[in-house]
């Protein structure tokens, strides 16, 4: 079968055509273990003359599935899902550093990515740099003779940076470091980070993959050798999806190329009308030609995603005011599901930090963060423009 558009490829990669009981969907497996028929088969199972799943930690069938499609998805050769985007996140870091290795994390991550490296990691005898904005050449300044790890998140949140993939990777190469993207943002419509030479995509699948905002799961893609390392990690560690969120991440998987084509449509009719609008004094979306990373986003992205980001020349309390007057997004944390979101991120996502550090990480008091769901982007603009009226007259 030609496998060739995103939207064909999200209904049927990675699928089998003969199901159990020729049903068309994949069931749901609701077992915790596998029982062998006698000591003959587990012996030849022990002896690897037979391949199955034995026990709920280390697979299901239905994850499986879902693994499969989402492998298909990024053009990678195996996938691994997790409990949560930070489950995911954290098992791929432990597998791959060790005491004594420098960890160097790139631009904005997500805060408790950011917090497991800056707390946790170090505990453990890592040492982790950070590299606070992203422009050309400074990875490379990171950069240690012991560095094992460069992980970045494109694009960013919120203000949505795009680092250069290939300058990570040629870094990469030079130290002998695992080069990990998590692309949580972009989805696999948007980028496909493994075409240019990422070792590991790390999804939070809570987001666009679920895109209902009914599940918590996370993902790993990459090659064999190196996913079945994570994947040996996480039968220590445990941080696997139950059965009954894998069926709804590969429900949702399907719909991924339609969902994500219209938010990204959204989001950039979204952004030009923010950018027009007296009320706002910034938006940054990498589909407009006054985001920093403009030029590098059009290198690498195929669609701009479905979240933006915009200060409003507006005190903390106005901004305030401004969420509490829109109808349509839910004032939540999250973003890629069908519903729209919003969050005032410096008391919301990043309330844990203190005023200095969110000052330094650049999220203002009257920073929002909008993740557009699947409504009319008409009414959506609507919307917008009511609350600004009303809030900030
Ligand atoms: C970019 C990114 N990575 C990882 C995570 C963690 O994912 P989860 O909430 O599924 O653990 C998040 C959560 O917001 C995220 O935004």
């Amino acid at each position: 079968m030609s496998l060739n558009g995103p939207s064909t490829l999200a209904v049927h990669g990675g699928e089998e055509r003969r199901k159990p009981e020729h049903s068309l969907t994949t069931p749901i497996f609701q077992t915790a273990t596998y029982p062998f028929r006698s000591m003959g088969e587990r012996l030849a199972y022990n002896a690897g003359e037979i391949a199955r799943i034995t026990y709920g930690r280390y697979g299901n069938p239905t994850q499986r599935a879902a693994e499969a499609k989402l492998a298909a998805l990024e053009g990678g050769e195996a996938a691994l899902l997790f409990a949560s985007g930070m489950a995911a996140v954290t098992t791929c870091l432990l597998t791959f550093l060790s005491r004594g290795d420098h960890a160097l994390f790139v631009d904005q991550c997500y805060w408790q990515t950011r917090t497991f490296a800056s707390r946790f990691l170090p505990r453990l005898g890592v040492e982790t740099g950070f590299i606070p904005r992203w422009s050309p050449g400074e990875v490379e300044r990171h950069v240690k003779g012991n560095t094992r790890v460069i992980f970045a998140e494109v694009p960013t949140n919120p203000h949505l940076h795009v680092p250069d993939l290939e300058e990570l990777v040629a870094a990469g190469r030079a130290c002998g470091a695992v080069v990990i993207v998590d692309s949580t943002m972009a989805t696999p419509i948007n980028l496909r980070p493994l075409k240019f030479g990422v070792d590991l995509v790390v999804h939070s699948a809570t987001k666009y993959l679920g895109g209902h905002n009914d599940l918590l799961a996370g993902a790993v893609v990459g090659d064999e050798e190196r996913v079945g390392a994570v994947k040996e990690t996480q039968a220590y560690l445990g941080g696997i999806p139950d059965p009954h969120g894998a069926y709804l991440l590969l429900r949702g998987m399907k719909t991924l190329a339609l969902r994500v084509g219209r938010q990204n449509e959204t989001a950039m009719a979204v952004a030009r009308f923010l950018e027009a609008h007296p009320k706002v004094r910034r938006v940054w979306y990498p589909g407009l030609a006054c985001h920093p990373h403009h030029e590098v986003a059009k290198r690498y992205l195929t669609g701009f995603g479905g979240v933006v980001s915009f200060e409003l020349a507006a005190t903390a309390e106005e901004t305030g005011r401004f969420i509490d007057a829109l109808h349509i997004p839910y004032l939540a944390s999250s973003f890629g599901g069908v519903e729209s979101l919003v969050e005032q991120s410096a008391f919301t996502s990043f309330c844990a930090f203190a005023p200095e550090e969110r000052r330094a990480l650049g999220i203002s008091d009257s920073l929002v963060r909008l993740s557009v769901g699947v409504e009319d982007p008409d009414d959506l603009i609507a919307d917008l423009e009511r609350a600004l009226d009303e809030a900030l007259s």
